[in-house]
């Protein structure tokens, strides 16, 4: 018998807001998230086997567990799967930008088990759709958001990894503000005047970890992005620009002057099909 593997794409996750607005007595804390995804990202490829195997490929495989710590594997099995999982590491991981948490919810997107996502972590929920959605509760509250359009970005990484509870550890008060109800926006500048109002309340405790963040967020704004935030827990950030053509240029820029960051143009997929 052939047996032919499934391929599974793990879209990167870009957190274009993200307010803390408390923390439960577990030490959750409680957020109000705008999440928007883009086509570049991990693949994976998966098939029935006798016994659980997971082989890494890629350029960001080093360092990620290839048994059952790694979320994929615990994925498969929440699922009730017994799988041969090949997974390209595309992204930076401890990046902000989803990661095992895409990769974990691709596997219960194909194999019809979204219910336990949470019990993988935070993030998963959210990274069971590719369509912008607002993420509150700890991550399991989710609506989609339709109207958020298309945005022609940069991603930029430096090469430092952040673990999130040291993010949310450093972390003073929360704001205790969440975005409120999100408005009907005109076009696609009332959305960005909007967006440009809003923050990431883990910029500034990730900065304090990583100075390098504030050096990504002006490289962004040097190449003429409109808005540069960090994603997640960071440190990756987000530049948007006016077109895919001015995002890929200043992509090339910023690669050329910093040859050690991880950098990439995309354009994010809109909440609805024209
Ligand atoms: O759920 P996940 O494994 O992604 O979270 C990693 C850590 O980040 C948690 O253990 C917690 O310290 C912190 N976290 C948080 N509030 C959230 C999500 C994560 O405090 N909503």
């Amino acid at each position: 018998m052939i047996r032919m593997a499934i391929e599974l794409a793990a879209p990167v996750k870009i957190n274009l807001t993200l307010h803390v607005t408390g923390r439960r007595p577990d030490g959750y804390h409680l957020l109000d998230s705008l999440v928007v995804f883009a086509s570049l990202g991990d693949r994976l490829w998966v098939e029935p086997a006798e016994e659980m195997a997971l082989q890494l490929s890629g350029p960001f495989s080093r360092g990620v567990p290839a048994d059952g710590r790694n979320l994929v594997w615990r994925a498969a099995e929440l699922a009730g799967q017994v799988l041969r999982i090949r997974l390209e590491k595309n992204l930076p991981h401890g990046a902000g930008i989803g990661g095992g948490s895409a990769d974990a919810a691709a596997i219960l997107r194909a194999f019809d088990a979204p219910q336990r996502a949470i019990e993988l972590g935070a993030d998963v929920p959210v990274c069971l759709s590719s369509r912008p959605q607002r993420m509150q509760g700890i991550g399991d509250r989710l609506s989609r958001a339709e109207t958020v359009p298309a945005l022609p970005l940069v991603l930029a990484n430096p090469g430092v990894s952040l673990p999130t509870p040291a993010v949310f550890k450093a972390l003073s008060e929360p704001e205790n503000n969440d975005m409120g109800e999100l408005p009907a926006w005109p076009d696609r500048d009332g959305f960005l005047d909007w967006l440009g109002a809003q923050r990431n309340d883990l910029e500034r405790p990730a900065r304090g970890l990583a100075p390098v963040i504030g050096d990504v967020l002006a490289a962004l704004s040097g190449a003429g992005a409109g808005l540069a935030r960090m994603s997640g827990s960071g440190a990756s950030c987000f530049g948007l620009f006016p077109s895919e053509a001015a995002a890929e240029a200043a992509a090339d820029r910023i690669s050329r002057a910093h040859p050690g960051w991880w950098v990439r143009s995309a354009v994010t997929i809109p909440g609805a099909d024209l």
